[in-house]
């Protein structure tokens, strides 16, 4: 059943790397969801912090405002307004979070400062509503690599976390080696389907036997040495480097999963973050699920990047619990999740 008219109203935003967006909910129904992904770091092969604010600023009143107009909810209708207030880059998230304060203060609404990644762990509840903790939960996004036991709201066991690079980093940067444009993550799994998988056998880094953290620098490296000693690239040689690379990082991160379902005992199993949209790895991810009698729950794709909807999502939540944020609430870049 979806949410009633009673369910509070809220204006999520999101500004913490190179997305603005804006999304308005009523409960966990999405009302309008904007999100304008900044094109300026494309030619830098990589986000640019002081473009990024700069682009920011510019974009985050257009955006809110397509919002409200997309959703037919005019300002007066919000019960609060929800701003990812961390991790992220400082002067990005800076732009969100005192836009926010803005307008609690003009509209008289209590602001919910939202941690990006626990918002990241909710995103599915778009798409299921009905959804419901205990699950175990794989993030992967740019930044962060983790296996998290969510109990429920703030209350989450991290199992696993990032040793190095992230795996979202590992697919930018291997992207940037074979020079197939930026963000990397959609452009491999792309270019893959011309790949053959098995054309190099890159390594798989599991770490010690008991453990559930993540390293990917490794592999990148393998491929930053394959890269080296070949001559040129063709465009077959780089399909399947691509294919090759992803079915590697997919191994691992099934595998980490796998041991993490076999030490939890969890029989929910949520996906999240950028690499969640990765086609592989949900193809093989509900192949393991149907095998080892999971419910397998994944957002919808444009719930995986980054976006405000995850955002007034979570605030729902906390909405629901009375959890409202002090105006003098700061952005935290390295903000953790538990
Ligand atoms: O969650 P997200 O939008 O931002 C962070 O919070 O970091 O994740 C962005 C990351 C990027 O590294 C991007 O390359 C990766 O997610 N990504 C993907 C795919 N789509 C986005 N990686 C693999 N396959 C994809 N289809
Ligand atoms: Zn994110």
């Amino acid at each position: 059943m979806r949410e009633s008219e009673h369910s509070p109203c809220i204006l999520g935003i999101e500004s913490s790397c190179d997305e603005t967006s804006a999304a308005i909910l009523q409960g966990f129904d999405v009302h309008s969801h904007i999100v304008y992904s900044q094109m300026i770091h494309k030619k830098y092969g990589g986000v640019v912090p002081e473009l990024a604010s700069r682009a920011h600023e510019h974009a985050i009143s257009q955006v809110v405002d397509a919002a409200f107009e997309a959703s037919g909810k005019k300002p007066e209708d919000i019960d609060a307004v929800a701003a990812t207030y961390g991790p992220g880059l400082m002067g990005a998230l800076l732009v969100g979070l005192n836009f926010a304060k803005g307008f609690a203060l003009a509209a008289d609404i209590p602001l919910i400062g939202v941690n990006h990644l626990e918002a990241h762990l909710y995103a599915s509840m778009l798409e299921f509503p009905e959804l419901k903790t205990p699950y175990l939960c794989l993030l992967v996004s740019g930044g962060h690599s983790m296996l998290v036991d969510v109990s429920g709201i703030r209350d989450f066991t991290i199992l696993g976390n990032t040793r190095d690079d992230a795996a979202g980093e590992s697919f930018d940067k291997v992207a940037r080696l074979l020079d197939i444009g930026y963000p990397g993550g959609p452009q491999i799994d792309a270019l893959s389907d011309s790949g053959d998988p098995r054309a190099i056998a890159f390594p798989r880094s599991l770490l010690e036997p008991d453990s559930l953290d993540f390293s990917f620098s490794g592999m990148k490296t393998a491929v930053l040495n394959h890269v080296r000693k070949q001559a040129q690239l063709s465009e077959q040689d780089k399909a399947d480097i691509a294919a090759a690379f992803q079915e590697a990082v997919v191994d691992v991160l099934k595998e980490k999963l796998r041991r993490a379902v076999k030490r939890s005992g969890h029989k929910r199993i949520v996906l999240a973050g950028g690499v969640a949209a990765n086609r592989r790895l949900r193809a093989e991810l509900k192949k393991m699920a149907e095998k080892m009698d999971l419910q397998l729950f994944y957002p919808p794709l444009e719930y995986c990047t980054d976006n405000a909807a995850m955002i007034a999502a979570t605030a729902v939540l906390y909405h629901r619990e009375g959890l409202f944020s002090d105006m003098n609430i700061v952005a935290i870049p390295n903000l953790k999740l538990a």
